[in-house]
């Protein structure tokens, strides 16, 4: 582990010692298997996380409006159950309007964000840092898809935050071990702020998926960019079609890349058959409904929980404690 002053109020720490936190051979896995898949966490490179950025802002995609519509009508009873004087843990470090809304109304004394992206982490802590000259700021560049410690011991309250309904990105099983995990590096008198998309009618859910601009299909392929620039590989996106739907039995949103014809690619060395019309499984977005959520911040060691809707009632924010 390494720490490195930035600046007065900013220290960053790196909890592995290497370059980048992607895996070459985490993308090669999901390739040589029967049915074929990435894990969605290669969509954010660089231009990735741009797109996703955009995708936040198409009016087909409700869920970070919602969210931050949910954020501006309860910031008071936010604050009020966070208290004074508390380390505000992000998982996943927005350029974003949230953070900062959360920032100012709970006035914590030390913001944490954690991202496993080292540039996009530095470049966001350095601009929070100079935004909130008085907040101490303790970046930490780690996977916390994976198992870790944190750098240090706090003795203060500890509150979590994982918005954006990142969560539904783990199926059921993985969930419940980020939310075990988290609620270990809460602490006792910890709590978690989770935003989460709820169940509702395919029709929205398709749409919000599949927008009429196209952006969506570009941030699907673009995972293959990432993939190419990590594994030395020549997969060519253009030869891909973008497919995305929501499996109501599973209470899923699936994306997948579909192959327009049969190719082979060399992936680190390995050559990887396609054949046409052959599915590589990009990203599972999982929806819940208010109990199925709040059961499983029981299972992971929460009792107690607070929740706010939007107006519309599509997407849900919860503080577990
Ligand atoms: C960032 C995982 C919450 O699942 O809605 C957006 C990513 N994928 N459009 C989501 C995403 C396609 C997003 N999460």
């Amino acid at each position: 582990m390494n720490e490195e002053l930035i600046g007065p109020n900013l220290s960053f720490f790196d909890l592995s010692s290497r370059e980048s936190l992607f895996f070459p051979e985490d993308a090669l896995e999901g390739l040589l298997v029967n049915e074929k898949w990435l894990s969605s966490k290669f969509f954010y490179d660089q231009n990735g996380s741009d797109l996703f950025q955009k995708i936040t802002e198409l009016p087909e995609y409700y869920l970070t409006k919602a969210e931050i519509e949910i954020l501006g009508d309860n910031l008071d009873e936010i604050s009020e159950l966070a208290g004074e004087d508390s380390v505000l843990i992000e998982f996943g470090s927005g350029p974003s309007l949230k953070s900062r809304m959360l920032l100012k109304a709970i006035k914590p004394s030390i913001y944490m964000p954690l991202d496993i992206s080292k540039a996009y982490l530095l470049e966001t802590s350095k601009s929070l840092a100079s935004e909130f000259s008085s907040l101490e700021i303790k970046a930490i560049c780690v996977d916390y898809t994976r198992p870790f410690r944190l750098p240090f011991t706090l003795d203060k309250k500890r509150v979590g935050c994982f918005l954006g309904s990142s969560l539904g990105n783990f199926n059921k099983h993985n969930a419940l071990s980020f939310l075990r995990q988290t609620k270990k590096h809460l602490g006792d008198d910890g709590a978690l702020l989770l935003g989460v998309d709820m169940k509702k009618s395919k029709k929205i859910l398709d749409k919000a998926y599949n927008d009429s601009a196209g952006i969506t299909a570009r941030f699907n392929l673009n995972i293959l960019n990432h993939v190419n620039k990590l594994c030395a590989a020549k997969f060519d996106p253009s030869n891909f079609s973008h497919l995305a739907g929501y499996d109501e039995g599973l209470g899923c949103v699936q994306m997948h890349l579909v192959s327009e014809f049969e190719q082979k690619i060399k992936v680190l060395n390995t050559e990887i058959e396609i054949s046409k019309g052959e599915k590589i499984h990009t990203e599972d977005s999982y929806k819940y409904s208010p109990s199925e959520i709040e059961s499983l911040a029981l299972k992971a060691g929460f009792s107690r929980s607070v929740s706010w809707f939007d107006e519309k009632g599509y997407f849900g924010l919860f503080y577990f404690s």
